[in-house]
């Protein structure tokens, strides 16, 4: 089945090239015997749009049903990340805030993993964060947070209360946003004449590369390159002046957008534009070489989790990420292959995943004892998580990995 859609950023026709079918909600953790009536299920889909090239999906979620007082994903829960974004805090301090009484605004600020740098160095900042708990979490840390969505309405607000902003940030967050043109509408009205909005999002360019498919999920709309970040910018009188490609979640792009004419592009953003077209990343033909691996992917990983269950092998998944949704539901994974997903996050616990109903359990039960293999579905913290779980190694544990392709390590 194959079909079309209105693009969200010019209106243009999007053409459908992968369908993983029925989805859940990605980040809706069931409490068992409570929430398994009446889950809610969509249809995930990716399609590319004929006219400005921005991959998105053929279906929108409605935001309240994911961004709520319960939403589960804490940024910290990752010391890497945390010494990322700190990374990213400190940068901005000599560079965009030096001047006089410097204002920043981050979209989507989550439990302050980024602000917190910035509202300790005493910096004038304004998270807008929807999802109640984690804004309780930041505003705990000392962060002034609204607790809405950021859309034109709140923007111009907010500049009417605390005036133009010089920096204006969104992680993971823009991406997530499928009426982005009010977003950037917002933004422009927003931002202080020689302000930047700077955002970070994964990369369609790494998920090509890497086959990372489960970077699609409801909450992931839009998986941009600079080709059709530059587009999307100029229909909003911005203008894309700086690209940073970025090792986090897998691999990530971060892009910088002034007032049209304010700066002068840097050589990177030349750079990836024209790496981007002799990769082919806005082709359908290379959008449906992506799509043939990550079928290959399903059935590989399909076969290898039957053979191990067939050798009474136990296997478990390790983290309860809101990308495993789409392998445990594309895959057709359930409890009889994977028995427990283990995760430090304690909204996460003691509950069921999306879908695929496998119980989440405490990262401390991975030890207790050892499965003989454990998925790693929170792979782009491998480093992080394989440092920290040695033990598993030594006790004969081997890795199950299945981005770029299915291995044991
Ligand atoms: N910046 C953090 C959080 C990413 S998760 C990080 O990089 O780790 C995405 C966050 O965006 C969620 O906390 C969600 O509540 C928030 N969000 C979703 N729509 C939003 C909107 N319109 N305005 C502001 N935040 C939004
Ligand atoms: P992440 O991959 O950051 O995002 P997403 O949900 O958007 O796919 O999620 C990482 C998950 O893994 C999160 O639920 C926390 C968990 N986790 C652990 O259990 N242990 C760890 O050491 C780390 C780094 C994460
Ligand atoms: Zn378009």
């Amino acid at each position: 089945m194959s079909s079309t859609s209105q693009c969200r950023v010019c209106g243009g026709t999007v053409n459908e090239f992968f369908d993983f079918g029925r989805q859940p909600l990605s980040d809706a953790f069931l409490e068992p015997d409570v929430d398994l009536d009446g889950e809610f299920f969509f249809r995930l889909a990716t399609g590319l749009c004929a006219d400005c090239t921005m991959v998105q999906l053929m279906e929108e979620v409605p935001r309240d049903r994911m961004f709520h007082e319960a939403y589960p994903y804490h940024s910290s829960g990752s010391a890497y990340m945390r010494s990322h974004f700190e990374g990213l805090a400190k940068r901005l301090l000599t560079t965009e805030l030096t001047g006089d009484d410097p204002f920043v605004v981050e979209v989507g600020c989550n439990d302050g993993v980024m602000l917190r740098t910035l509202a300790e160095s005493g910096v004038r900042h304004l998270g807008v964060e929807p999802s109640g708990g984690v804004a309780d979490v930041a505003a705990a840390k000392g962060i002034r947070v609204r607790k809405s969505f950021f859309e034109e309405s709140t923007a111009r607000e907010i500049r009417a209360a605390d005036g133009p902003a010089d920096v204006i940030y969104a992680a993971n967050t823009l991406c997530h946003i499928p009426y982005i043109g009010s977003i950037l509408t917002g933004v422009r009205a927003l931002l202080a004449p020689t302000g930047v909005f700077v955002f970070e999002d994964p990369y369609l360019g790494d998920i090509v590369e890497r086959a990372s498919f489960d970077q699609i999920y409801d909450e992931h709309f839009f998986f941009f390159t600079a080709r059709s970040v530059q587009q999307m910018a100029q229909r909003h009188d911005l203008e894309l002046v700086d690209v940073e490609r970025l090792p986090v979640h897998g691999g990530e792009v971060r892009y910088t957008l002034a007032i049209a004419g304010a700066r002068t592009p840097t050589p990177a953003v030349a750079d990836l534009l024209a790496e981007e077209r002799a990769r082919g990343l806005a082709d359908r033909a290379t959008l449906d070489g992506f799509g043939e691996r990550v079928l290959r992917i399903r059935d590989d990983l399909t076969a290898l989790l039957r053979r191990l269950r067939a050798e009474g092998k136990r296997v478990v998944g390790y983290g309860a990420t809101a990308k495993s949704a789409t392998v445990t539901n594309f895959c057709g994974i359930g409890p009889d292959l994977v028995s427990t997903v283990v995760d430090t996050t304690p909204a996460k616990q003691n509950r069921l995943t999306p879908g695929a109903h496998i119980p989440v359990v405490d990262a401390a039960a991975f030890a207790d004892p050892y499965p003989d293999y454990a998925l790693l579905f929170a792979w782009n913290h491998a480093d992080e998580i394989q440092a920290k779980e040695q033990g598993f190694r030594a006790a004969g544990g081997r890795w199950i990995r299945y981005v770029p392709e299915v291995r044991i390590d």
